[in-house]
């Protein structure tokens, strides 16, 4: 019976793992820490609350008492850690909070395992590790050709970005200083069920569903390489099992598009499947987000060579699967609609110029 330490398990990601681990290993257990913040929900949990093998606390990931508590109260095997900010506009407008989380948080969490797990010198209890759920943003923007390795030099831009890359490079210090068993992999753009509507998939599905403009930064000709979210919590579950201690994983499916292709697909789901009054029509070139990167492109190469991992679900299946999900499931974006997300959107868009 392994138990694994998730953070952030009532955001987007961490709670498909979080179904994902419970609905494919029968002998474990997950402890789900995480703050609740304006990201976190547990509706996203509802189908795994009263499964026994599972465990929530609310806790920040920079509280040391806290998270000393979690460990020495469970026999903690795995830590994975997805609690974050997210979101890289939040960043630009308000940056303190990603060091807080990102950077410090991190920073607990490494110090807190360590202390747990170590029984001697660079000695450690047998078969434990950190994994660090980091971005493919760490690397920067790349041209329109070439991809990023595991090698490539971080080069971040955004708030964001950068407290990611920070965090990476104490993650990897603590494997090179205390010989702590950890792992990083950075993913590229996650899509699928339960992501919160201020990212530009469930975004424009929710404007376009109520008429409204659907803002496009700049000239939407940015690339981002999507991956289904199930794909890559079935990466994260091979890299704790097999990856090589002190590695980082890559972790994409060659599913590069420009954000302009991501919105007409989903305008022309919708007006194929719901409505047939939406269109083009309802699309805003606006001002572009600042330091916008222009492409990411994953090289997933060594998570393929080393671990056999292999992206399942193609983006135009992953892409009708979670449109439907999300028009299957209104109550859950009601729910968040009609909180204070809607004075976090009309506040940033209003800011927006059309161009
Ligand atoms: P999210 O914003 O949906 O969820 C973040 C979760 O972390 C929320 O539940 C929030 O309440 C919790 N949290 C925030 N601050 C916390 C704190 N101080 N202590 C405890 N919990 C806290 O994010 P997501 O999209 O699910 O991303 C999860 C992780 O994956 C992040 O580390 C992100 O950098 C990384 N990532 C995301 C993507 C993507 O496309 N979404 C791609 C690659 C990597
Ligand atoms: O690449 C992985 C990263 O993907 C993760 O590390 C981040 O946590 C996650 O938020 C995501 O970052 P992006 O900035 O790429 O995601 P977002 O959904 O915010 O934006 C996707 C692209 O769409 C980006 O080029 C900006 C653009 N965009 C976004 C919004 C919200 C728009 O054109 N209009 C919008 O309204």
């Amino acid at each position: 019976m392994k138990t694994y330490f998730v953070t952030g398990g009532a955001g987007f990601i961490g709670s498909n793992f979080i179904i994902y681990m419970l609905n494919k290993h029968k002998d474990i257990k997950i402890i789900n820490v995480d703050k609740l913040t304006y990201a976190g929900n547990l509706e996203n949990l509802k189908e795994v609350e009263n499964d026994p093998r599972y465990t929530f606390v609310q806790a920040d990931i920079a509280d040391k008492a806290a998270i000393e508590k979690i460990f020495s109260e469970n026999g903690i095997d795995y830590v994975v850690n997805f609690a974050a900010e997210s979101h890289v506009d939040r960043s630009i407008s308000d940056p303190e909070i990603f060091v807080k989380t990102n950077v410090e948080g991190t920073v607990n969490m490494l110090q807190c395992a360590k202390n747990a797990w170590m029984t001697g010198d660079d000695q450690y209890k047998s078969g434990v590790k950190y994994l660090q759920v980091s971005t493919d943003e760490v690397y920067g923007s790349l041209g329109e050709t070439g991809y990023f390795t595991e090698t490539t030099p971080l080069d971040p831009h955004s708030p964001y970005s950068s407290s990611k890359a920070a965090a990476d490079m104490f993650v990897k210090a603590f494997g090179d200083t205390y010989k702590l068993p950890v792992n990083i992999t950075r993913c590229s753009n996650n899509y699928g069920p339960y992501q919160f509507p201020e990212k530009l998939i469930p975004l424009i599905m929710n404007n376009t569903l109520s008429h409204k403009d659907l803002p496009v930064y700049g000239d939407g000709m940015q690339v981002r390489d999507w991956l289904y979210v199930e794909d890559h919590c079935k990466a994260i579950d091979m890299v704790i099992d097999s990856g090589r201690p002190g590695e980082v994983y890559n972790v994409g499916g060659h599913n590069e598009k420009p954000n302009i292709f991501i919105v007409k697909s989903i305008i022309n789901y919708i007006r194929e499947n719901v409505d047939s009054e939406v269109g083009e029509h309802l699309i805003k070139h606006v001002t572009d987000r600042k330091g916008h990167d222009r492409r990411y492109g994953i090289d997933p190469e060594k998570i393929k060579r080393e671990l056999g991992w292999f992206p399942e679900t193609c983006f135009e299946e992953g892409i009708k699967k979670t449109l439907k999900w999300y028009l299957e499931n209104p109550d859950w974006m009601n729910n968040i609609v009609n909180g204070d997300y809607m004075k976090y959107y009309e506040k940033m868009y209003s800011a927006k110029k059309e161009i």
